[in-house]
């Protein structure tokens, strides 16, 4: 199968003249030597924000974003549930919320007392692409549940892991 190169994408799209040079780098790491860009879009990543590195990315892109500038997608927020197999669920915590102003903050992590009786979390994944625009739960693959099994104990902790194999960690939490 021949390869297709972003080049030729653009090129087969007719809008190759607006593109100003390629660049092949790590998102999580570049830094561009140019003038400051209005907009960055953004699209590597997997239900819950596994896998792949789209909070890392999106984390060193935005700092070099013009202020005011647009990111595409607006927000991407990850939210637990639990007892989603009898009905809708009911939602314990937002977990992330991606978005231009949180991606320049620390990833904290969030504490959680889940009821009794809970032996697994569901991690729902929500997409607003720009105004209006939006994927919700199940709309997609990127929006699919994860189910995550409950740790034994106590109040669990949800933090999140970036590096090589990103996505959430939910472990029992003591404050000793
Ligand atoms: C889920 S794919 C989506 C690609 C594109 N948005 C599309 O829909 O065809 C994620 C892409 O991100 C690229 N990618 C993964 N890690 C990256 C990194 N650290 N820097 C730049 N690109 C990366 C992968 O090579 C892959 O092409």
């Amino acid at each position: 199968m021949r390869r297709t190169t972003p080049s030729r994408s653009w090129e087969q799209l007719g809008q190759a003249a607006y593109v100003d040079r390629y660049v092949l780098a790590d998102a999580t790491h570049y830094r561009p030597d140019g003038p400051r860009p209005h907009v960055v879009v953004l699209e590597m990543m997997q239900r819950a924000l596994v896998k792949e590195p789209q909070v890392a990315a999106t984390r060193n892109l935005v700092r070099w974003m013009r202020p005011g500038g647009l990111l595409v997608p607006q927000s991407i927020a990850v939210d637990a549930a639990v007892d989603a197999v009898i009905d809708a669920g009911r939602h314990v915590a937002r977990l992330i919320d991606l978005n231009v102003e949180s991606a320049r903050e620390p990833l904290e992590p969030v504490r959680v007392t889940l009821p009794g009786g809970v032996h697994v979390v569901e991690l729902r994944t929500e997409i607003v692409v720009s105004d209006g625009i939006g994927l919700g739960r199940g709309d997609s693959g990127l929006t699919l549940p994860l189910v995550l099994p409950r740790p034994a104990g106590g109040p669990v902790e949800f933090s999140y892991r970036m590096g090589k194999r990103p996505g959430f960690e939910m472990s029992v939490w003591s404050s000793e």
